[in-house]
């Protein structure tokens, strides 16, 4: 079997980095569905990641995204992150695309990311979807289900809600309509770090094959390749990341 090498990702002429939880592993953001130690495992998200769950229990909700956005501000974008920017300055053209709700690609220095599935960093008012500007003051960095009363919308004094997307919800349209775009256009995927069950950014590696591209999963457990075009590397993204670009770089 051949084993993808780096060089050939300097060149491709549209490169798409498509990333999940996994990326964000070696910088101690938790993943969903790692045994363990991942966030579906240890909470229920019928309790905590949809709009009914809001409506039940707001301050939960908010609190339970509080602790995970203060995770998100104590970590740091890992050697996978920077690898994917470096990346970015290096070959003709690289878009990322990612599910993950943190900002530690636009740490690391990427432009332009598309989040599939929102941000941490972006609540809107849950009644009039305007987005919330103020300080969100109450921090919570315990995991103890510490309940927090979310802010109130300055407009319409609605509930303020994390700007993330909750099972049952839409993707924001203009997300998803530019990562299709960039996935049909693409002639090298990267996949990083994703368990690919979530619809429909499961679907992205399959378009990107379908429209002629190479694609390469990186995750710690092997990926089902199809055909001479897919490959699966099997390791930590903090390892195989670096690892391409050194070899894009000879
Ligand atoms: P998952 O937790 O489902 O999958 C994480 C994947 O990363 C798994 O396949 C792991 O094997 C792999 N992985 C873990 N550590 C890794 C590492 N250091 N290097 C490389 N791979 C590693 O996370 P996602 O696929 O991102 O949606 O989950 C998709 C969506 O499901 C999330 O965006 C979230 C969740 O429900 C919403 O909240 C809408």
């Amino acid at each position: 079997m051949v084993e993808f090498q780096g060089q050939r990702l300097r060149d491709a002429s549209h490169v798409v980095v498509f990333t999940g939880a996994g990326v964000s592993a070696e910088s101690g953001i938790p993943t969903f569905r790692d045994a363990l130690t991942g966030l579906w495992e240890r909470f229920d998200p019928a309790v905590l990641a949809t709009a009914d769950a809001f409506r039940k229990d707001p301050a939960l909700v908010w609190g339970w995204y509080e602790w995970r956005r203060s995770k998100v501000l104590a970590a740091k974008p890992n050697s996978a992150h920077l690898a994917i920017a470096e990346l970015a300055r290096l070959v003709t053209r690289l878009t990322v695309i990612t599910q993950n709700v943190d900002d530690l690609h636009e740490r690391a220095g990427c432009h332009g990311v598309i989040h599939l599935h929102g941000s941490l960093h972006s609540p809107r008012c849950f009644a009039c979807a305007r987005p919330f500007e103020g300080a969100t003051d109450q921090l919570n960095d315990h995991e103890d289900g510490r309940r927090i009363e979310p802010p109130r919308c300055r407009h319409c004094n609605g509930k303020v809600r994390p700007g993330v997307v909750w099972f049952g919800e839409s993707l924001p349209e203009h997300a998803w309509r530019e990562a299709l775009a960039a996935v049909r256009d693409c002639d090298l995927l990267l996949s990083v770090g994703t368990s690919g069950l979530v619809q429909p950014a499961a679907e992205i590696p399959r378009i990107a094959r379908e429209h002629g591209a190479v694609v390469v999963h990186v995750n710690l457990q092997r990926e089902s390749v199809h055909g001479e075009r897919e490959f699966s590397l099997i390791g930590k993204a903090a390892e195989i990341l670096p690892r391409l670009l050194t070899q894009a770089n000879k």
